[in-house]
């Protein structure tokens, strides 16, 4: 079988990384075993480019372990329209030449429309022969379609023909909306697979030192560490709109002035900041429009997890932030009116907290006084990119060929 692996902006490194490395221990299973009866699976790496540069790309690949992508589509920045539209017309490209049988496409960025849209409707042969879309961290739903990412979302899981789901709610939404159930999987987490795989090498991150935030050594040996809170900041909806941008550093204002507030900033955020105006840390303070926040360039994956590991609380209006907190059991505020990972909020360690100000300092009081999760949800076990392998290894041959 021929698998091919579609990554195109941040988040979806770590996403596809595990699967890559399971689909790898299962051709060396089958090498090794002659009991094992399955089939080998050749595996193709493709970046479309929709993130670039080492600070958004690069770095994962080094951080994660990852193959050097087989193709590299070098698309880039653009409207949604463009970016997708190119991405279209190159992967349909890719897909002829490449004919793989079954095409893995990851979370809710531009990316995973555009290549799940293509893979749906490409035809090789005049039987309507094509590959399998399937889609990992299926089922998530806002329910917020002014989001771009809950448009990608349903549009991907509606054109899916594996549908591969992360907690719960997804089984539920997706047969709400009528999806066959047989084509459904209840696998777990990829993400949470990579964090578990990594969390002990980011503890020899220097971030911490480099921040000035390592002070000395506890008394059990350990390194003590400055109490401080992490930020993270790019949802078009939070950081496009000036008036917006500014009603959220209220909200952050209290918990600024007792901690300080690491914030990596990230690309669409920066130029924003530039376009408003915005002052943030500036030193000469008194041009500053929030004293106590860190403005640093975006992280690698290691340097983040580090961070986010220690942190005492995290405020983000990150999809992925919210799910490595609750596995963590480090305290959550999401900077939103709403989330598509409720298991997060059940298992207590994450408050949606809406973007006005009252509310985002409501939730930071209230999470400043807990730590730890209620417990893990399931499947989060660091074993999901395994059963995924696992599922598509039984797919019959003839399964593979579409009508
Ligand atoms: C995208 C995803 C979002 C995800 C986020 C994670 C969509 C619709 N959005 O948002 O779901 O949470 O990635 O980071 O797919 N830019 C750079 N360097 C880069 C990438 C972008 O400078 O490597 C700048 C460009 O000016 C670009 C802007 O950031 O116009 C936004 O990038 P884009 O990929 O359109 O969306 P994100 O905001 O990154």
């Amino acid at each position: 079988m021929k698998l091919l692996s579609v990554v195109g902006a941040r988040p979806n490194f770590m996403k596809v990384a595990p699967i890559i490395a399971a689909v790898e221990s299962h051709n060396r299973r089958l090498s090794s075993s002659s009991s094992y009866a399955a089939e080998p699976i050749r595996h193709r790496l493709v970046h479309t480019g929709q993130h670039y540069g080492d600070l958004m790309s690069d770095s994962f690949f080094s951080d994660l372990g990852l193959p050097k992508p087989d193709v590299h589509m070098g698309v880039g920045s653009g409207t949604h329209a463009v970016q997708a539209a190119e991405i279209m017309k190159r992967f349909e490209e890719i897909l002829l030449s490449e004919r793989p049988d079954v095409v893995i496409v990851v979370g809710d960025v531009n990316s995973t429309l555009a290549c799940a849209v293509v893979t749906s409707k490409i035809s090789f042969d005049t039987n309507g022969t094509r590959p399998l879309v399937a889609h990992v961290e299926s089922g998530l739903r806002s329910f917020d379609r002014t989001m771009p990412e809950e448009i990608n979302r349903v549009v991907t899981d509606h054109v899916a023909d594996l549908l591969f789901v992360t907690e719960e709610s997804g089984i539920r939404n997706l047969k709400n909306e009528g999806i066959s159930p047989d084509k459904i999987h209840f696998v777990g987490n990829t993400m949470i697979d990579s964090l578990l795989k990594f969390r002990a090498k980011a503890d020899s991150s220097t971030k911490l030192d480099e921040l000035g935030l390592r002070v000395s050594s506890n008394n059990k040996g350990g390194p003590a560490v400055t109490p401080y809170a992490l930020l993270t900041m790019h949802r078009p909806a939070n950081v496009d709109d000036p008036a917006a941008f500014r009603e959220i550093l209220g909200g952050l204002e209290e918990l600024a002035a007792d901690l300080p507030i690491i914030f990596p900033v990230h690309p669409r955020t920066r130029k924003r900041m530039e376009e408003f105006n915005l002052k943030l840390n500036v030193s000469g303070a008194s041009k500053s429009e929030l004293h106590g926040l860190v403005l640093i360039d975006p992280l690698g994956y290691l340097d983040f997890l580090c961070l986010m590991t220690n942190a005492a609380i995290v405020a983000s209006d990150s999809g992925g932030i919210q799910e490595e907190t609750t596995c963590l059991g480090v305290a959550c505020v999401t900077v939103r009116d709403n989330t598509e990972r409720p298991v997060t909020v059940d298992m207590g360690t994450n408050i949606v907290a809406g973007t006005a100000q009252a509310g985002i300092r409501a939730a930071i009081r209230s999470q400043r006084k807990r730590s730890g999760a209620n417990g893990t949800p399931q499947f989060w076990d660091g074993h999901a990119a395994e059963r995924i392998v696992d599922v598509l290894s039984r797919i019959r041959q003839s399964k593979l060929v579409q009508a």
